[in-house]
Protein backbone atom coordinates (compact mmCIF):
# COMPACT_ATOMS: atom_id res chain seq x y z
CA UNK A 1 0.00 0.00 0.00
CA UNK A 2 1.16 3.29 -0.21
CA UNK A 3 2.60 5.01 2.47
CA UNK A 4 -0.19 7.47 4.47
CA UNK A 5 0.96 11.15 4.43
CA UNK A 6 2.93 12.44 7.03
CA UNK A 7 0.91 15.18 9.70
CA UNK A 8 3.46 17.84 9.56
CA UNK A 9 4.30 18.70 6.31
CA UNK A 10 8.22 17.67 5.78
CA UNK A 11 8.49 21.64 4.51
CA UNK A 12 8.86 22.55 7.93
CA UNK A 13 12.43 20.80 7.93
CA UNK A 14 13.49 23.24 5.09
CA UNK A 15 12.88 25.87 7.00
CA UNK A 16 16.32 27.04 7.51
CA UNK A 17 16.07 27.79 3.47
CA UNK A 18 13.46 30.15 3.82
CA UNK A 19 14.69 31.80 7.02
CA UNK A 20 18.00 32.76 5.10
CA UNK A 21 16.38 33.63 2.10
CA UNK A 22 13.89 36.09 4.10
CA UNK A 23 17.32 37.42 5.66
CA UNK A 24 18.82 37.86 2.73
CA UNK A 25 15.65 40.19 0.94
CA UNK A 26 16.05 42.19 4.27
CA UNK A 27 19.56 42.98 3.61
CA UNK A 28 19.12 43.57 -0.27
CA UNK A 29 16.28 46.56 0.97
CA UNK A 30 18.42 48.13 2.88
CA UNK A 31 21.49 47.56 -0.03
CA UNK A 32 19.03 49.34 -2.41
CA UNK A 33 18.68 52.07 0.48
CA UNK A 34 22.77 52.51 0.78
CA UNK A 35 22.01 51.16 4.12
CA UNK A 36 24.83 48.70 5.92
CA UNK A 37 24.53 45.69 6.92
CA UNK A 38 26.10 45.48 10.45
CA UNK A 39 28.44 42.67 12.50
CA UNK A 40 25.64 41.35 14.38
CA UNK A 41 23.07 40.91 11.04
CA UNK A 42 26.42 39.21 9.65
CA UNK A 43 26.84 36.89 12.17
CA UNK A 44 22.89 36.10 11.67
CA UNK A 45 23.74 35.05 8.13
CA UNK A 46 26.61 33.03 8.78
CA UNK A 47 24.31 31.09 11.29
CA UNK A 48 21.91 30.65 9.07
CA UNK A 49 23.93 29.52 5.93
CA UNK A 50 25.37 26.57 8.23
CA UNK A 51 22.08 25.45 8.60
CA UNK A 52 21.67 25.62 5.10
CA UNK A 53 24.47 24.16 4.23
CA UNK A 54 23.69 21.26 6.98
CA UNK A 55 20.58 20.46 4.53
CA UNK A 56 22.28 20.54 1.36
CA UNK A 57 25.06 17.86 2.46
CA UNK A 58 25.48 14.43 0.94
CA UNK A 59 23.03 12.20 2.30
CA UNK A 60 20.88 15.38 3.55
CA UNK A 61 17.47 16.57 3.54
CA UNK A 62 17.43 17.71 0.01
CA UNK A 63 19.01 14.47 -1.25
CA UNK A 64 16.81 12.37 0.73
CA UNK A 65 13.84 14.46 -0.52
CA UNK A 66 14.71 15.22 -3.72
CA UNK A 67 16.39 11.61 -4.54
CA UNK A 68 19.88 13.93 -6.28
CA UNK A 69 21.91 16.68 -5.23
CA UNK A 70 22.89 20.00 -6.85
CA UNK A 71 25.87 22.30 -6.52
CA UNK A 72 25.38 25.03 -3.91
CA UNK A 73 24.54 27.61 -6.80
CA UNK A 74 21.97 24.88 -8.11
CA UNK A 75 20.61 25.02 -4.66
CA UNK A 76 20.64 28.83 -4.17
CA UNK A 77 18.65 29.10 -7.78
CA UNK A 78 15.84 26.11 -6.41
CA UNK A 79 15.54 27.94 -3.47
CA UNK A 80 14.84 31.73 -5.23
CA UNK A 81 12.41 29.72 -7.24
CA UNK A 82 10.31 27.69 -5.07
CA UNK A 83 9.97 30.64 -2.57
CA UNK A 84 6.92 32.00 -4.06
CA UNK A 85 5.23 29.04 -3.71
CA UNK A 86 6.38 27.93 -0.43
CA UNK A 87 6.78 31.05 1.12
CA UNK A 88 4.16 33.07 0.16
CA UNK A 89 5.59 36.36 1.81
CA UNK A 90 8.78 35.98 -0.21
CA UNK A 91 6.58 36.45 -3.62
CA UNK A 92 5.48 39.48 -2.46
CA UNK A 93 8.75 40.61 -1.51
CA UNK A 94 10.08 39.39 -5.13
CA UNK A 95 7.16 41.60 -6.79
CA UNK A 96 8.38 44.50 -4.58
CA UNK A 97 11.54 44.12 -5.33
CA UNK A 98 11.39 43.96 -9.35
CA UNK A 99 10.99 47.04 -11.44
CA UNK A 100 8.47 45.23 -13.60
CA UNK A 101 7.01 43.24 -10.56
CA UNK A 102 4.02 41.90 -11.75
CA UNK A 103 4.10 38.12 -10.47
CA UNK A 104 5.92 36.99 -7.80
CA UNK A 105 9.27 34.77 -9.56
CA UNK A 106 11.97 35.88 -9.10
CA UNK A 107 14.31 36.56 -12.38
CA UNK A 108 18.12 35.42 -12.82
CA UNK A 109 19.00 39.26 -12.05
CA UNK A 110 17.27 38.86 -9.08
CA UNK A 111 18.70 35.63 -7.53
CA UNK A 112 22.06 37.28 -8.69
CA UNK A 113 21.69 39.92 -6.46
CA UNK A 114 20.10 38.86 -3.90
CA UNK A 115 23.11 36.41 -3.37
CA UNK A 116 25.10 39.46 -3.76
CA UNK A 117 27.26 37.33 -6.74
CA UNK A 118 30.34 39.07 -8.37
CA UNK A 119 30.64 39.18 -12.61
CA UNK A 120 32.39 35.44 -12.63
CA UNK A 121 29.82 34.07 -10.03
CA UNK A 122 27.04 35.53 -11.79
CA UNK A 123 28.61 34.05 -15.28
CA UNK A 124 27.75 30.52 -13.15
CA UNK A 125 24.02 31.11 -12.27
CA UNK A 126 23.88 31.87 -16.27
CA UNK A 127 24.91 29.02 -17.30
CA UNK A 128 23.21 26.82 -14.10
CA UNK A 129 20.00 28.23 -16.32
CA UNK A 130 20.74 27.27 -19.30
CA UNK A 131 18.29 24.76 -21.01
CA UNK A 132 20.84 21.97 -21.12
CA UNK A 133 22.13 22.42 -17.40
CA UNK A 134 20.92 19.86 -14.51
CA UNK A 135 17.77 22.50 -13.10
CA UNK A 136 16.55 22.60 -16.73
CA UNK A 137 17.31 19.19 -17.79
CA UNK A 138 15.62 17.85 -14.38
CA UNK A 139 12.61 19.82 -15.02
CA UNK A 140 13.23 21.57 -11.70
CA UNK A 141 11.83 24.92 -12.76
CA UNK A 142 10.55 26.45 -16.37
CA UNK A 143 11.14 29.38 -18.35
CA UNK A 144 8.72 30.32 -20.66
CA UNK A 145 12.04 32.39 -22.23
CA UNK A 146 15.57 32.86 -21.18
CA UNK A 147 17.01 36.22 -20.66
CA UNK A 148 17.76 37.88 -17.06
CA UNK A 149 14.75 39.55 -16.53
CA UNK A 150 12.37 36.81 -17.30
CA UNK A 151 10.32 34.98 -14.36
CA UNK A 152 11.46 31.61 -13.20
CA UNK A 153 8.49 29.38 -11.58
CA UNK A 154 9.38 25.70 -10.15
CA UNK A 155 7.92 22.59 -11.58
CA UNK A 156 4.67 21.20 -10.01
CA UNK A 157 5.98 17.90 -9.39
CA UNK A 158 9.49 19.34 -7.18
CA UNK A 159 6.70 21.54 -5.51
CA UNK A 160 4.76 18.71 -4.62
CA UNK A 161 7.72 16.70 -3.41
CA UNK A 162 8.35 19.08 -0.86
CA UNK A 163 5.48 19.60 0.65
CA UNK A 164 4.03 15.76 0.25
CA UNK A 165 1.41 17.29 -1.22
CA UNK A 166 -0.34 14.99 -4.52
CA UNK A 167 0.51 16.34 -7.34
CA UNK A 168 -2.61 18.26 -8.88
CA UNK A 169 -2.04 18.91 -11.80
CA UNK A 170 -4.42 19.36 -14.98
CA UNK A 171 -3.86 16.82 -17.11
CA UNK A 172 -1.10 16.93 -19.11
CA UNK A 173 -1.38 16.79 -22.78
CA UNK A 174 -2.99 13.96 -24.18
CA UNK A 175 -4.01 12.60 -20.77
CA UNK A 176 -7.33 12.69 -18.71
CA UNK A 177 -8.22 10.99 -15.71
CA UNK A 178 -9.69 8.08 -15.25
CA UNK A 179 -12.25 8.25 -11.98
CA UNK A 180 -14.60 5.51 -11.86
CA UNK A 181 -14.95 3.36 -8.81
CA UNK A 182 -13.45 -0.20 -9.71
CA UNK A 183 -12.74 -3.10 -6.60
CA UNK A 184 -12.11 -6.62 -8.21
CA UNK A 185 -15.24 -8.26 -7.07
CA UNK A 186 -16.81 -6.09 -9.68
CA UNK A 187 -14.78 -7.08 -12.48
CA UNK A 188 -15.76 -10.52 -14.22
CA UNK A 189 -12.65 -12.03 -16.10
CA UNK A 190 -11.45 -15.57 -15.82
CA UNK A 191 -9.50 -16.62 -12.83
CA UNK A 192 -6.27 -16.82 -14.36
CA UNK A 193 -6.41 -13.01 -15.84
CA UNK A 194 -7.62 -12.05 -12.03
CA UNK A 195 -4.13 -13.73 -11.14
CA UNK A 196 -2.26 -12.15 -13.74
CA UNK A 197 -3.43 -8.48 -12.71
CA UNK A 198 -2.84 -9.59 -9.03
CA UNK A 199 0.66 -10.05 -10.08
CA UNK A 200 1.18 -7.04 -11.64
CA UNK A 201 0.26 -5.20 -8.67
CA UNK A 202 2.59 -6.99 -6.31
CA UNK A 203 5.01 -5.47 -8.74
CA UNK A 204 4.00 -2.33 -8.04
CA UNK A 205 3.77 -2.79 -4.29
CA UNK A 206 6.00 -4.82 -3.73
CA UNK A 207 9.19 -2.59 -5.19
CA UNK A 208 10.51 -1.42 -2.17
CA UNK A 209 11.18 -5.00 -0.49
CA UNK A 210 12.26 -6.27 -3.64
CA UNK A 211 14.49 -3.32 -5.11
CA UNK A 212 15.39 -1.56 -2.36
CA UNK A 213 15.84 -4.23 0.51
CA UNK A 214 16.95 -7.35 -1.75
CA UNK A 215 19.03 -5.92 -4.29
CA UNK A 216 16.47 -6.78 -7.27
CA UNK A 217 17.74 -5.08 -10.70
CA UNK A 218 15.15 -1.85 -11.18
CA UNK A 219 14.10 -2.20 -14.88
CA UNK A 220 11.41 0.81 -14.65
CA UNK A 221 7.80 0.57 -14.89
CA UNK A 222 6.11 -2.15 -14.35
CA UNK A 223 4.89 -1.86 -16.93
CA UNK A 224 1.58 -4.19 -18.31
CA UNK A 225 0.39 -4.40 -22.09
CA UNK A 226 -3.23 -4.93 -21.91
CA UNK A 227 -4.61 -7.16 -25.12
CA UNK A 228 -8.33 -7.69 -26.25
CA UNK A 229 -11.09 -6.14 -27.75
CA UNK A 230 -12.78 -3.12 -27.02
CA UNK A 231 -15.23 -3.15 -24.01
CA UNK A 232 -13.74 -6.14 -22.52
CA UNK A 233 -13.15 -4.12 -19.45
CA UNK A 234 -9.28 -3.01 -19.69
CA UNK A 235 -9.31 0.34 -18.62
CA UNK A 236 -11.81 -1.21 -15.84
CA UNK A 237 -9.17 -3.40 -14.83
CA UNK A 238 -6.55 -0.36 -14.83
CA UNK A 239 -8.96 1.62 -12.72
CA UNK A 240 -9.11 -1.77 -10.34
CA UNK A 241 -5.13 -1.09 -9.71
CA UNK A 242 -5.19 2.14 -9.53
CA UNK A 243 -8.17 2.36 -6.96
CA UNK A 244 -6.79 -1.40 -5.26
CA UNK A 245 -3.35 1.30 -4.67
CA UNK A 246 -5.21 4.43 -3.74
CA UNK A 247 -3.45 5.89 -6.96
CA UNK A 248 -4.87 8.24 -9.69
CA UNK A 249 -5.02 7.35 -13.21
CA UNK A 250 -4.43 8.51 -16.18
CA UNK A 251 -5.17 7.84 -19.75
CA UNK A 252 -3.44 8.84 -22.83
CA UNK A 253 -4.23 8.22 -26.33
CA UNK A 254 -1.39 7.50 -28.04
CA UNK A 255 -2.88 7.38 -31.08
CA UNK A 256 -3.78 10.75 -31.27
CA UNK A 257 -0.48 11.79 -29.43
CA UNK A 258 1.87 10.39 -32.10
CA UNK A 259 -0.24 11.72 -34.78
CA UNK A 260 -1.38 15.09 -33.71
CA UNK A 261 1.99 16.45 -31.90
CA UNK A 262 4.73 14.85 -34.49
CA UNK A 263 7.70 16.70 -33.51
CA UNK A 264 6.36 17.62 -29.71
CA UNK A 265 5.67 14.29 -28.80
CA UNK A 266 8.91 13.79 -27.11
CA UNK A 267 8.20 17.29 -25.05
CA UNK A 268 4.77 16.53 -24.17
CA UNK A 269 5.57 12.99 -23.05
CA UNK A 270 8.66 14.15 -21.09
CA UNK A 271 6.91 16.79 -18.79
CA UNK A 272 3.82 14.01 -18.50
CA UNK A 273 7.07 11.55 -17.47
CA UNK A 274 8.62 14.15 -15.29
CA UNK A 275 5.06 15.08 -13.83
CA UNK A 276 4.25 11.10 -12.74
CA UNK A 277 8.01 10.48 -11.99
CA UNK A 278 7.70 9.23 -7.74
CA UNK A 279 3.77 10.49 -7.96
CA UNK A 280 0.92 8.12 -6.78
CA UNK A 281 -0.49 7.70 -10.49
CA UNK A 282 -0.65 5.12 -12.97
CA UNK A 283 -0.80 6.04 -16.31
CA UNK A 284 -2.70 3.86 -19.03
CA UNK A 285 -1.86 4.67 -23.27
CA UNK A 286 -4.69 3.34 -25.09
CA UNK A 287 -4.00 2.36 -28.85
CA UNK A 288 -0.57 0.50 -28.10
CA UNK A 289 -0.71 -0.35 -31.63
CA UNK A 290 0.44 3.22 -33.09
CA UNK A 291 3.52 1.96 -31.11
CA UNK A 292 4.20 -0.76 -33.48
CA UNK A 293 1.74 -0.98 -36.37
CA UNK A 294 3.42 1.20 -38.60
CA UNK A 295 7.15 0.32 -38.23
CA UNK A 296 8.95 -0.01 -41.18
CA UNK A 297 6.22 1.13 -43.69
CA UNK A 298 8.19 4.69 -44.66
CA UNK A 299 6.56 5.73 -47.56
CA UNK A 300 7.70 9.80 -46.81
CA UNK A 301 9.73 11.60 -44.76
CA UNK A 302 7.09 12.29 -42.27
CA UNK A 303 6.70 8.38 -41.85
CA UNK A 304 10.55 8.13 -41.25
CA UNK A 305 10.25 10.88 -38.57
CA UNK A 306 7.47 9.34 -36.91
CA UNK A 307 8.51 6.19 -37.14
CA UNK A 308 11.83 7.36 -35.44
CA UNK A 309 9.97 9.13 -32.74
CA UNK A 310 7.65 5.75 -32.38
CA UNK A 311 10.20 3.72 -31.19
CA UNK A 312 11.54 6.21 -29.07
CA UNK A 313 7.98 6.32 -27.31
CA UNK A 314 8.30 3.33 -26.43
CA UNK A 315 12.08 3.26 -25.25
CA UNK A 316 10.85 6.31 -23.34
CA UNK A 317 7.88 4.44 -21.83
CA UNK A 318 9.84 1.74 -20.28
CA UNK A 319 12.43 4.21 -18.99
CA UNK A 320 9.60 5.73 -16.64
CA UNK A 321 10.12 5.28 -12.86
CA UNK A 322 6.20 4.26 -12.56
CA UNK A 323 3.24 1.50 -13.48
CA UNK A 324 2.47 2.45 -17.30
CA UNK A 325 -0.55 0.44 -18.88
CA UNK A 326 -0.65 -0.38 -22.47
CA UNK A 327 -4.04 -1.47 -24.10
CA UNK A 328 -4.36 -2.50 -28.01
CA UNK A 329 -7.31 -4.16 -29.83
CA UNK A 330 -4.76 -6.03 -32.02
CA UNK A 331 -3.33 -9.35 -30.05
CA UNK A 332 -2.48 -10.93 -33.17
CA UNK A 333 -0.08 -8.61 -34.52
CA UNK A 334 2.40 -8.33 -31.95
CA UNK A 335 5.54 -9.78 -32.15
CA UNK A 336 7.18 -11.36 -29.50
CA UNK A 337 10.10 -8.63 -29.58
CA UNK A 338 7.42 -6.48 -28.59
CA UNK A 339 5.54 -8.03 -26.08
CA UNK A 340 9.01 -8.87 -24.41
CA UNK A 341 9.10 -5.87 -23.24
CA UNK A 342 6.04 -6.17 -20.81
CA UNK A 343 6.20 -7.38 -17.31
CA UNK A 344 3.48 -8.53 -17.74
CA UNK A 345 0.80 -9.39 -20.83
CA UNK A 346 -3.05 -9.45 -20.13
CA UNK A 347 -5.10 -10.90 -22.76
CA UNK A 348 -8.93 -9.85 -22.16
CA UNK A 349 -11.08 -12.43 -23.40
CA UNK A 350 -14.26 -11.88 -24.78
CA UNK A 351 -16.92 -12.79 -21.87
CA UNK A 352 -18.24 -16.64 -22.60
CA UNK A 353 -21.94 -17.11 -21.31
CA UNK A 354 -21.31 -17.20 -17.60
CA UNK A 355 -19.32 -14.35 -17.64
CA UNK A 356 -22.32 -12.15 -19.35
CA UNK A 357 -24.81 -13.47 -16.93
CA UNK A 358 -22.93 -12.20 -14.33
CA UNK A 359 -22.07 -8.94 -16.36
CA UNK A 360 -25.81 -8.59 -16.44
CA UNK A 361 -26.63 -9.56 -12.85
CA UNK A 362 -24.12 -6.48 -12.03
CA UNK A 363 -24.40 -4.03 -14.51
CA UNK A 364 -28.53 -3.49 -14.19
CA UNK A 365 -28.68 -0.77 -11.86
CA UNK A 366 -28.50 -2.30 -8.37
CA UNK A 367 -31.97 -0.32 -6.99
CA UNK A 368 -33.66 -0.55 -10.23
CA UNK A 369 -37.16 -2.26 -10.28
CA UNK A 370 -36.45 -5.32 -12.43
CA UNK A 371 -39.94 -7.52 -14.18
CA UNK A 372 -39.69 -10.85 -12.38
CA UNK A 373 -39.24 -12.39 -15.63
CA UNK A 374 -36.07 -10.68 -16.29
CA UNK A 375 -33.38 -14.26 -16.02
CA UNK A 376 -30.14 -12.83 -16.39
CA UNK A 377 -28.93 -16.27 -17.77
CA UNK A 378 -31.39 -15.98 -20.60
CA UNK A 379 -30.06 -12.66 -21.70
CA UNK A 380 -26.51 -13.61 -21.50
CA UNK A 381 -27.34 -16.69 -24.14
CA UNK A 382 -29.25 -14.35 -26.10
CA UNK A 383 -26.31 -12.09 -27.26
CA UNK A 384 -22.85 -12.12 -27.48
CA UNK A 385 -21.73 -8.64 -26.19
CA UNK A 386 -19.16 -7.49 -24.55
CA UNK A 387 -18.93 -6.31 -20.67
CA UNK A 388 -18.80 -2.34 -22.25
CA UNK A 389 -22.28 -3.54 -24.82
CA UNK A 390 -23.79 -4.75 -21.69
CA UNK A 391 -23.16 -1.78 -19.81
CA UNK A 392 -24.34 0.67 -22.39
CA UNK A 393 -27.64 -2.12 -23.34
CA UNK A 394 -28.67 -2.32 -19.39
CA UNK A 395 -28.02 1.34 -18.79
CA UNK A 396 -30.19 2.62 -22.19
CA UNK A 397 -33.10 0.06 -21.15
CA UNK A 398 -33.16 1.39 -17.59
CA UNK A 399 -33.34 5.21 -19.16
CA UNK A 400 -36.20 3.64 -21.58
CA UNK A 401 -37.73 2.07 -18.55
CA UNK A 402 -37.75 5.07 -15.87
CA UNK A 403 -39.33 6.89 -19.34
CA UNK A 404 -42.13 4.95 -19.18
CA UNK A 405 -42.74 5.07 -15.54
CA UNK A 406 -42.16 1.24 -15.07
CA UNK A 407 -40.00 -2.06 -14.07
CA UNK A 408 -36.65 -2.54 -16.65
CA UNK A 409 -38.58 -5.63 -18.52
CA UNK A 410 -37.75 -7.78 -21.77
CA UNK A 411 -38.69 -5.20 -24.00
CA UNK A 412 -36.37 -2.18 -22.91
CA UNK A 413 -33.53 -4.49 -22.74
CA UNK A 414 -34.72 -6.52 -26.50
CA UNK A 415 -34.76 -2.51 -27.61
CA UNK A 416 -31.90 -1.46 -25.79
CA UNK A 417 -29.74 -4.32 -27.26
CA UNK A 418 -30.90 -4.11 -30.71
CA UNK A 419 -29.51 0.07 -30.06
CA UNK A 420 -26.01 -1.14 -28.89
CA UNK A 421 -26.03 -4.11 -31.69
CA UNK A 422 -27.08 -1.16 -34.54
CA UNK A 423 -23.75 0.93 -33.27
CA UNK A 424 -21.27 -1.04 -35.09
CA UNK A 425 -22.58 0.22 -37.94
CA UNK A 426 -23.39 -2.82 -39.76
CA UNK A 427 -27.18 -3.95 -40.60
CA UNK A 428 -28.65 -6.02 -37.79
CA UNK A 429 -31.56 -8.06 -38.09
CA UNK A 430 -33.89 -9.73 -35.42
CA UNK A 431 -31.94 -13.16 -36.08
CA UNK A 432 -28.74 -11.27 -34.25
CA UNK A 433 -31.55 -10.82 -30.78
CA UNK A 434 -31.57 -14.56 -30.88
CA UNK A 435 -34.77 -14.93 -28.08
CA UNK A 436 -34.60 -11.57 -27.42
CA UNK A 437 -35.80 -10.93 -30.68
CA UNK A 438 -39.64 -11.64 -29.59
CA UNK A 439 -39.31 -9.35 -27.67
CA UNK A 440 -38.04 -6.33 -29.55
CA UNK A 441 -41.18 -3.63 -30.46
CA UNK A 442 -42.08 -3.64 -33.85
CA UNK A 443 -41.64 -0.03 -34.20
CA UNK A 444 -38.02 -0.06 -33.41
CA UNK A 445 -38.15 -3.15 -35.22
CA UNK A 446 -38.73 -1.41 -38.45
CA UNK A 447 -37.39 1.47 -37.75
CA UNK A 448 -34.32 2.36 -40.12
N1 LIG B 1 -14.49 -7.72 -17.65
C1 LIG B 1 -15.33 -6.80 -17.15
N2 LIG B 1 -15.74 -6.85 -15.88
C2 LIG B 1 -16.59 -5.93 -15.39
N3 LIG B 1 -17.07 -4.91 -16.09
C3 LIG B 1 -16.69 -4.81 -17.38
C4 LIG B 1 -15.81 -5.73 -17.97
N4 LIG B 1 -15.63 -5.38 -19.25
C5 LIG B 1 -16.34 -4.27 -19.44
N5 LIG B 1 -16.99 -3.91 -18.33
C6 LIG B 1 -17.89 -2.75 -18.19
O1 LIG B 1 -17.86 -2.06 -19.42
C7 LIG B 1 -17.32 -0.76 -19.27
C8 LIG B 1 -16.39 -0.46 -20.43
O2 LIG B 1 -15.25 -1.28 -20.36
P1 LIG B 1 -13.77 -0.72 -20.56
O3 LIG B 1 -12.96 -1.09 -19.39
O4 LIG B 1 -13.81 0.71 -20.91
O5 LIG B 1 -13.32 -1.55 -21.83
P2 LIG B 1 -11.99 -1.41 -22.69
O6 LIG B 1 -11.07 -0.49 -21.97
O7 LIG B 1 -11.46 -2.80 -22.80
O8 LIG B 1 -12.44 -0.89 -24.03
C9 LIG B 1 -16.63 -0.77 -17.93
O9 LIG B 1 -16.63 0.49 -17.36
C10 LIG B 1 -17.44 -1.78 -17.14
O10 LIG B 1 -18.59 -1.17 -16.61
MG1 LIG C 1 -10.40 1.40 -22.59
Amino acid sequence: MNAPLPHVSPLAAFDAEWQRLDFLVWCLSRNRHGETIDEPEVARLRELQARVVALREPGGLWEATMGFGLTPVEYDVLVCVLAPELEPRLGWAFQNLQANGAQPWASRALIQELLALDVGQGELLRRALEPGATLRRRRLLRMEQDGPYRPIAPEPWVVARLTGRPLDLPPPPGATLVDQAAAWGDLVLPPSRIAMLREFLLWIEQRETVVEQWGGQSVGGPLALFAGPSGTGKTFAASVIANELGWRLYRVDLGRLVSKYVGETEENLNRLFDAAHGQPMVLQFDEADALFAKRGEVKEARDRYANMEVSHLLTRIEAHDGPCILTTNLRKQLDSAFTRRFQMVVEFPRPDAASRTELWQRLLPPRAPVAPALDRRFLADAVALTGGGIRNAALHAAYLAAGAGGAIGLAHIAHAVWRELAKEGREVNLQDLGPLAAYLPMEVANDD
